[in-house]
């Protein structure tokens, strides 16, 4: 089939490079010149593990291309997924749609046979209806058909969650659409995904539901891992514990910093402001939201205990500042808050990331950056794990760090408390 993303980001990006590779003619389109050009130099501009490789053979053998050219891409295209970013709202009242709805006006001169135009962005209930009818104004009914098909894919999994996704869920009520779409797919429904084709509505509302209850399965081990260490109790045993019955399941049950990334936050605020405009009291996820944006202070405050609030000149060292392991998206990461306030405490910082360094950090005086692990922990006082790289999991710390008395505060758990212990070091982790 002829494709065409629109925005190649993350999720334009990795999708569109799959596509492709299934055997599909992929145009991915992008405003940003500079994405564009350098995608045809071969330089990837996120991290993603695998996704080189893909683009390049897939760019060689010419079944994807890159272009700024929006009209042009989609009048050479059969299916259009639109994939441009869905931010919060400046005021923080749900999704700003405002890249969707300007898509949707820029498409219309291109349509002059049958399109379907797919949201993959994550939208708000009744923006299809409403992409629906801006395309309407200028082009006939029969020309075209919205649909949603909400993404799925976490960063740092991303090409295998395409090839292997637990459902592809497709929103419409035209079954033309619905055996185009079913039949993209079908390499994967092949390979064991469960397809679902529900209204359009339905869709939209799935990607939300998805992820406001992820995003309650981690506060509420949080908040148990809170609990944990007051009654000293471990976190990691109560996480096996209940997540041994299957009606629960295991995953998203490790307790850490707050949940951040360029989804969660956004999409359980932008739930609240849907349940708000029909009149529906989501508060469940009103006091998720609350407790996540309480995480980030009360982890801080445990900084300050560890160092017994002589926070001034003292050397911390971050370990991984985006928002978890695999990415090198910083969008709400925790580290954004903790950092600039453990500054303004006094607090010298170090930090390694394996994504490299951060704009973000630049202009802060007293952060710098280490290109490699032991020269970001060698002078440290205190050390901070905050994401969960493997590369972090088997540091010889003993040997690596030069102050004696160094400690370290694990936010993943990824060690052993009882073998730091037994080492002599001065360790502390979540909800133990
Ligand atoms: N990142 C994820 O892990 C993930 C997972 C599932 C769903 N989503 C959803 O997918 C959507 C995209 O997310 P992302 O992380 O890929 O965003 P992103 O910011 O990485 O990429 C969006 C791209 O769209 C481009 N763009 C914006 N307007 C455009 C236009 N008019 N024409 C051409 N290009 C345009 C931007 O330049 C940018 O490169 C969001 O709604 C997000 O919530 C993201």
């Amino acid at each position: 089939m002829k494709l065409c993303m629109i925005g190649t980001g993350y999720v334009g990006l990795v999708s569109g490079a799959c596509f492709s590779d299934l055997g599909n003619d992929v145009i991915c389109v992008d405003r940003d010149l500079k994405k564009v050009t350098d995608l045809k130099k071969g330089i990837i501009p996120i991290y993603e593990p695998g996704l080189d490789e893909l683009v390049l053979k897939n760019y060689k053998n010419k079944r994807l291309k890159f272009s700024t050219d929006l009209k042009d891409s989609v009048s050479k295209s059969d299916v259009v997924f639109i994939c441009v970013g869905t931010p919060s709202k400046k005021n923080g009242n749900g999704a700003d749609l405002s890249q969707i709805y300007n898509v949707a006006k820029e498409i219309r001169s291109s349509i002059s046979k049958f399109k379907i135009i797919i949201t993959k962005s994550t939208v708000s209930v009744t923006t299809g209806d409403e992409i629906e009818k801006i395309i309407l104004q200028k082009v006939s009914k029969k020309l075209f058909s919205v649909v949603s098909n909400p993404e799925f894919l976490r960063e740092g999994e991303a090409i295998r969650d395409f090839y292997k996704p637990d459902r592809i869920v497709i929103g419409t009520n035209d079954k033309k659409s619905n055996n185009l779409l079913k039949n993209l797919y079908s390499p994967l429904i092949s390979r064991g995904a469960k397809y679902i084709n529900t209204s359009r509505r339905a869709a939209e509302l799935i990607k939300y539901a998805s992820n406001a209850f992820l995003a309650t399965k981690i506060t509420f081990i949080n908040e148990m891992a809170n609990l944990c260490e007051k009654i000293d109790v471990n976190i990691e045993d109560i996480s096996i514990g209940i997540g041994l019955d299957k009606r629960i399941g295991g995953r998203f049950l490790r307790a850490g910093p707050a949940y951040g990334g360029s989804c969660f936050p956004k999409d359980t605020k932008a739930i609240v402001t849907t349940g708000n405009q029909f009149q529906t009291n989501l508060s469940v996820i009103k006091s998720v939201i609350k407790s996540n944006e309480n995480r980030s202070s009360l982890l801080l405050k445990r900084v300050f205990n560890i160092l017994k609030g002589k926070v001034k000149n003292k050397k911390i060292c971050f370990l991984g500042v985006t928002f978890k392991a695999n990415t090198d998206d910083m969008r709400d990461s925790s580290s954004l808050f903790m950092i600039p306030s453990l500054i303004k405490k006094g607090a010298k910082i170090n930090y390694f990331d394996p994504t490299g360094e951060k704009v973000e950090f630049k202009k802060l005086k007293n952060v710098k950056f280490s290109n490699n692990i032991n020269s970001a922990i060698k002078q440290s006082d205190l050390i901070i794990i905050h994401t969960e790289w493997n590369d972090f999991k088997s540091i010889n710390f003993k040997k690596e760090v030069q102050n004696k008395k160094f400690m370290i505060f694990d936010m993943r758990n990824i060690y052993s408390s009882i073998k730091m212990k037994k080492s002599n070091i001065k360790y502390y982790g979540v909800g133990c």
